[in-house]
C-alpha cells in the first residue's frame, strides 16, 4: 500500500507595485525561493518588464495583475483584489511617484494603502504582510537617535516630503494597530512595516544596520530588495524593521534584531491600547 504524502503548496506572494525600483530588484530573489509571484502592475505595458525578469530566473512562477492603485477607495475594493489573487504573503513596495501631486499622494499613500491594510490584515489566508514605509516616518524621534538624526528627520518630514509624511504617518499607525489587533488572536501572523532609510541606486554593499539605525544614512535599492526577501522568508520577524547600509551581514543583523526582540516601533506610541484606541480598534 502506498501512502500519499501531502506537499505544502508554494507561498503565493502578491507584490503590489512590482515595477517599483525596489520591487524590480526583489522579483528575482522572490522567484529563487520557488514561490509563486503575483506581480501587480499599473498597466499591461509595464507587465512585460516584470515578465522578462521571470524568463531569466529558472525557479518560481510569476503572473501579472493589472491594478491602478487609485481605484482602491474602500476595503471592499481591496478585498476584491485579494479574492482575485488569493495570496498567502503580501508585499507592498508601492507609493505615489516622487513627482505626484498632493491629490495623488493622498489617493495612494492614505486612501488605497489604508483600504488595502484593512482588507489584508482581515484576510486569514494571508499569514505575512509586509508594507514598505521609510525610516524617518515617525511621530516621535526614536529614543536611540541623536540630535542630528532628529534634525534631519524633521527636515525631511516638513521641508522635503511633507505631503507624503502626513499621509504615511497615519497609514503606518493604522498598520501597527491592525497587526496588534490580529496578533491578539493569531500570534503567528507576521505584520512587518519595512522602513528603509533614503533609497539610493549605487552599488549594493551587502552590509547593514537594522538595530537602532540612525536617521542620517541611506541604503541601496538592491540591498533593500535582498533584505526584504530574507525577512519575508523567516517565521520570526514582525513589527517595524528599519534598514540602512552599515557594517554587518544581512542575516547576522536580522538575527541580532530577532535575538534582542528589537522592534523599531519602540518609543512611537504610549501603549498598544492607546494605539488601538486611536484607530477605534480596541
Ligand atoms: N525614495 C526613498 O528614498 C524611499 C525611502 C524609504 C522608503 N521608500 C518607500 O519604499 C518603497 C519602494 O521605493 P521605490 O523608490 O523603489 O519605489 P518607486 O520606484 O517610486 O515605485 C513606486 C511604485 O508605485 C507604483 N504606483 C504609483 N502610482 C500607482 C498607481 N496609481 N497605480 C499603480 N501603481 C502605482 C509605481 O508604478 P509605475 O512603475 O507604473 O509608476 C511603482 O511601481 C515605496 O513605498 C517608497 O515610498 C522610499
Amino acid at each position: 500500500m502506498t501512502t500519499a504524502t501531502a506537499t505544502t503548496p508554494a507561498p503565493r506572494v502578491l507584490l503590489v507595485g512590482a515595477t517599483s525600483r525596489t520591487g524590480l530588484f526583489a522579483v528575482p530573489h522572490l522567484l529563487k525561493k520557488g514561490w509563486h509571484i503575483i506581480a501587480s502592475v499599473r498597466s499591461e505595458a509595464r507587465a512585460a518588464e516584470v515578465k522578462k525578469l521571470a524568463e531569466a530566473t529558472a525557479a518560481g512562477t510569476l503572473e501579472t495583475y493589472v491594478l491602478d492603485l487609485t481605484s482602491l477607495k474602500t476595503p471592499a475594493d481591496a478585498r476584491a483584489v485579494l479574492d482575485a489573487t488569493k495570496p498567502t504573503y503580501v508585499v507592498w513596495p508601492a507609493g505615489a511617484n516622487e513627482d505626484a501631486d498632493a491629490e495623488t499622494i493622498h489617493a495612494i499613500d492614505f486612501v488605497a494603502a489604508q483600504a488595502f491594510m484593512r482588507a489584508t490584515v482581515a484576510d486569514t489566508n494571508v499569514t505575512k504582510y509586509m508594507h514598505l514605509s521609510y525610516l524617518q516616518n515617525r511621530r516621535r524621534h526614536a529614543p536611540w537617535w541623536n540630535a542630528e538624526d532628529g534634525k534631519i528627520s524633521d527636515y525631511f518630514n516638513t521641508e522635503v516630503i511633507g505631503i507624503f509624511h502626513k499621509a504615511r504617518v497615519v497609514s503606518d499607525g493604522l498598520f501597527a494597530a491592525l497587526v496588534a489587533q490580529r496578533r491578539k488572536t493569531d500570534p503567528a501572523f507576521q505584520g512587518i512595516l519595512f522602513r528603509p532609510s533614503v533609497l539610493v541606486d549605487t552599488e549594493p554593499t551587502g552590509k547593514f544596520r537594522i538595530v537602532r539605525a540612525a536617521a542620517t544614512g541611506s541604503v541601496t535599492r538592491a540591498d533593500t530588495a535582498d533584505v526584504l526577501v530574507r525577512l519575508l522568508a523567516r517565521d520570526d520577524v514582525h513589527g517595524y524593521v528599519d534598514l540602512e547600509n552599515g557594517e554587518a551581514g544581512a542575516d547576522e543583523e536580522i538575527q541580532k534584531a530577532v535575538a534582542e526582540g528589537f522592534d523599531a516601533i519602540e518609543g512611537e506610541f504610549d501603549s498598544t491600547e492607546a494605539l488601538l484606541a486611536e484607530y477605534g480598534l480596541n
